[in-house]
């Protein structure tokens, strides 16, 4: 079996117990991860190679504690590179992924009931963190995405008058999980300001930043805000592999200084070494740049696939926005169409999406809504699960969607996609 055999081998089977998701049968639009056929496994390889050669045994020893140098260095420059800024390694700590980074800064800047500030619609996974760290989250704004400054000012104030602490606001401005949004430079600079003049420490998230479709998103909010302000988290898990589990915060020296002695990496040194040296080795190569181009044209290509038959499908019972990089496509429902039912529907027509319940801070705020993820299967699989999505929506909406399956199902055959639901014995029209 060649290299290329054994990526394409993946999303249908493959020995079990290796990755986090297996795929089922059906087309999974759930997981918000690179697709397998994108994770470059010879570039991985020939880096990893380079920093063994390079660093010989010193590669897998116990690593530095706050990451080994070459990989802060590299990823102080490519913050500064991709963002703007003034970064040095001793403003960057390597971290296991960008969760790692989270849990580090909750068990940092945290205290039991503080609350964290986050945008209405959160990343599922940090409000589940957050709470686990007996944070709690307080969602900020009247838009699932975007928070103003006068709404900032106002959770903040509030929350201060009923005694409680603010540990931190955690934001994600751009290309959003699960929105897709993105916020504009003036959005970025009024909630810096608004969060400086609170006193409140913000912690960006920004995984998806480098994989935008047009042009680069603006400024991130660590390069808008002043010294200390602002913490970035970053991550290498989308833009080039999650198994290597290298992610960073970047903060300033003395935020390094004090991750560096937490009891976790006196016990065990820095994470995740060897793929911190291969990291170091990637992004200082031009073959970084040309990846990252590569898996722009693919994502953008699926994003097309997904929502062009959405609305080619005439879709009813939800609204969306198309996103300008990223993984994600948020249907808000309407005309009284649940998530429940667009859930099961979609299952049943081969397409698996994702309730939108568990990204909201407060339950059953800001309304019905689904998460969409393009980024697993090629552009070609991606038109028959819009039209799955679509069917699936117009059934939730009290439409019978039979007449519009005919054609469609018809183009489908002639379009040599994945046969339509009913052929997997699931549910016909
Ligand atoms: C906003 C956001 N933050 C963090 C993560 C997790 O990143 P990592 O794999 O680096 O832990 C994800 C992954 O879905 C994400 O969407």
């Amino acid at each position: 079996m060649t290299a290329s055999d054994r990526r394409t081998a993946w999303p249908t089977g493959g020995p079990p117990g290796i990755v986090q998701v297996e795929p089922d049968d059906g087309l999974d639009l759930r997981v918000g991860q690179p697709a397998p056929t994108l994770l470059p496994t010879d570039l991985v390889a020939r880096h990893q190679a380079a920093a063994l050669d390079r660093y010989g045994p010193a590669a897998l020893a116990y690593g530095a504690n706050a990451g080994p140098l070459p990989a802060r260095k590299a990823l102080a420059a490519w913050t500064a590179g991709a963002e703007g800024g003034h970064w040095t390694a001793r403003d960057v700590f390597v971290t296991a992924g960008a969760s790692h980074a989270l849990a580090l800064l909750c068990e940092e800047l945290g205290s039991p009931d503080a609350r964290v500030l986050v945008q209405r619609a959160s990343y599922s996974l940090a409000l589940d963190l957050f709470r686990r760290h007996r944070l709690r989250p307080l969602p900020v704004g009247a838009d699932d995405c975007v928070p103003t400054a006068a709404e900032l000012v106002a959770a903040v104030r509030a929350a201060r008058r009923a005694g409680e602490r603010i540990a931190f606001a955690y934001l994600q401005p751009t290309f959003h999980n699960p929105t897709g949004r993105t916020w504009t430079t003036a959005q970025r600079q009024a909630a810096v300001e608004a969060c400086a003049d609170l006193g409140v420490t913000v912690v960006e998230d920004d995984p998806y930043r480098e994989l935008y479709f047009g042009n680069p998103p603006p400024p991130s909010l660590i390069a808008l805000g002043s010294r200390g302000a602002v913490i970035a988290v970053r991550t290498l898990s989308k833009v080039l592999a999650p198994g290597l589990r290298v992610g960073c915060v970047v903060g300033g020296a003395a935020l390094t200084a004090r991750l560096e002695r937490a009891p976790l990496f006196a016990g065990g040194g820095g994470m995740a070494h060897i793929g911190a040296l291969t990291v170091a080795s990637l992004l200082t190569s031009p073959e970084f740049p040309a990846h990252l181009q590569h898996v722009r044209v693919e994502y953008r290509e699926r994003r097309d696939a997904l929502l062009g038959s959405l609305a080619a499908a005439g879709g009813t019972g939800a609204r969306w926005e198309r996103p300008d990089g990223g993984f994600f496509v948020w249907l808000r429902l309407t005309g009284g169409v649940l998530a429940d039912a667009v859930e099961e529907l979609s299952a049943r027509y081969g397409a698996h999406v994702l309730h939108g319940a568990p990204f909201r801070a407060r339950p059953g705020d800001g309304g019905q809504a689904v998460r969409v993820s393009y980024s697993m299967h090629p552009a070609r699989t991606l038109a028959t699960a819009g039209q799955a999505l679509a069917w699936s929506l117009t059934e939730a909406s009290g439409r019978n969607p039979a007449d519009d399956h005919r054609t469609e199902r018809a183009a489908d055959h002639s379009g040599g996609g994945p046969p339509p639901s009913d052929a997997h014995g699931r549910h016909g029209p």
